[in-house]
């Protein structure tokens, strides 16, 4: 880590150490160094497979075996991951008493599996599957996939409990958000390219309720330049751990 980033870093921590009311926005990039791809980088999911054929609920709908395809390979990976230093980050600032809400744009449940307490899962999560015909759930472990879509036992579909594209955010976690991100007096944003609505406007409300934003991205995003006040341009399972031995030297 540079002189920069060390620096950078340190001036987070003084904002964190000093909060009352500390939330965190994640996207797809603090999974990456899980081994979970992100969605829009180079050799992100989307470069593999189309968004227009494999990321709506209409594509969903006109070809479900064919996006089940990517769901299980997705669903491959997620399994095998583990938390990284930037999910344990984020359970340490909780209990640091720095942390209160994680609001997360990922499915994968890593947050939940690093230790945070209340995580808002905007876009939904992967561990049950549901029937849209009949409203039944299902473990993913307790369906068959040899043939696809996998189906309910009332003959519909199974889909994911995470939302497509052209599906509405599940109005709990919607209204939660926007309900923190209006008190939260400092917004940790971490792996978000942010160009996705309504999750985009999170920090936007954050920030016009006074909120202090400090973002972790390598690659600026569409908020580096207008609305974050810290921008550490680092890997987020490099920066966190140097952000949190500093919240805890300052918290003696
Ligand atoms: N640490 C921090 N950030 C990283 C890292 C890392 N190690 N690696 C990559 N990133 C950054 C990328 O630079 C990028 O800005 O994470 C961001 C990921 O952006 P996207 O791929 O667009 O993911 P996200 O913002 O979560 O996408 C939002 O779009 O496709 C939908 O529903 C999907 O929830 C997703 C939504």
């Amino acid at each position: 880590m540079t002189d920069k980033i060390a620096r950078l870093c340190k001036d987070a921590a003084e904002r964190l150490a000093g909060c009352h009311f500390g939330v965190a926005l994640t996207g797809a990039g603090i999974s990456v160094e899980s081994g979970i791809p992100d969605f829009r980088s180079p050799d992100g999911l989307w470069s593999k497979f189309d968004p227009m054929e494999y990321g709506y609920i209409e594509s969903f709908r006109r070809n479900p075996a064919k996006v089940w395809k990517m769901i299980l390979e997705v669903q491959k990976v997620v399994d095998k991951a583990k938390p990284n230093p930037a999910h344990i980050g984020l359970a340490e600032l909780e209990k640091l008493g720095c942390l209160r809400t994680v609001i997360t744009q990922n499915i994968d449940s890593l947050h939940q599996q690093a230790g945070n307490t209340d995580v808002i899962e905007f876009h939904g999560h992967a561990r049950t599957l549901r029937c849209d015909d009949c409203g039944r759930r299902y473990k993913p472990k307790e369906v068959s996939y040899d043939d696809l879509p996998p189906r309910c036992t009332c003959g519909g579909p199974l889909r994911p409990d995470f939302v497509f594209f052209g599906e509405p955010i599940p109005v709990h976690a919607h209204m939660r958000a926007m309900d923190v991100a209006r008190q939260c007096d400092v917004l940790l944003v971490i792996g978000t390219s942010a160009v996705v609505a309504p999750a985009s406007h999170i920090p936007v409300v954050a920030k016009e309720s006074g909120a202090f934003i400090i973002e972790i991205n390598p690659v600026p995003s569409a908020l580096t330049n207008s609305i974050s006040d810290i921008y550490i341009p680092a890997p987020a399972g490099k920066a966190m751990p140097l952000i949190v031995d500093e919240v805890k030297t300052l918290k003696g």
